[in-house]
């Protein structure tokens, strides 16, 4: 079975998520910032404040390369995995990709008082990010769902019915 990758902005709710699905389908869980963070000894904040977001941004490369290898795992991946074009053709191949569509006013809910943990805000409108990534998003996806007003049990279902009706 194909891993299932959840992609979509930050605060788009792809940890929690992720997990529900994890538990439902008795599978893995893979956070790509976790591992990342696990590797590294650092948090997020601190790779970008250390090494930069173009080193960042390469061991999340590296990370997806080394998913290839993986049984089925539920990845829940980084906001900017898709800002790099070889993650997006490798994650198509190796997973049903999902990305979590939000609105801006769901996303800026979600992410009030987490500003520390996301270091792109400090330079970064939510709203350019938006307008920017949604095309990549929708590109990279096998199936979209839209989370505005959705509880996680509601977002879960759906998630499960495209999965096993693509897999
Ligand atoms: C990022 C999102 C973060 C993390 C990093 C960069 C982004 O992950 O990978 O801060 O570029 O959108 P979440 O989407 O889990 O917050």
């Amino acid at each position: 079975m194909k891993h299932l990758v959840l992609i979509g902005m930050m605060g788009s709710g792809k940890t929690t998520v992720g997990r529900a699905l994890a538990e439902r389908l008795k599978l893995p869980v893979l956070d790509t910032d976790t591992a990342i963070e696990q590797m590294q000894g650092l948090s997020v904040a601190e790779i970008f404040k250390l090494s930069g977001e173009k080193q960042f941004r390469k061991l999340e490369a590296m990370l997806v390369e080394r998913l290839k290898g993986m049984p089925t795992h539920i990845v829940s991946s980084g906001g900017g995995i898709i800002l790099n074009g070889a993650n997006t053709l490798t994650l198509k191949e190796i997973g049903v990709v999902i990305y979590l569509k939000a609105s801006l006013q769901t996303l800026e809910k979600n992410l009030s008082g987490e500003e520390d943990s996301r270091p792109l805000l400090i330079n970064h409108s939510l709203e350019a990010l938006i307008k920017v990534r949604s095309p990549l998003y929708e590109g990279a996806a096998h199936g979209i769902i839209e989370i505005d007003g959705k509880t996680v049990e509601e977002i879960v279902h759906e998630i499960f019915a495209l999965y096993t009706g693509i897999c």
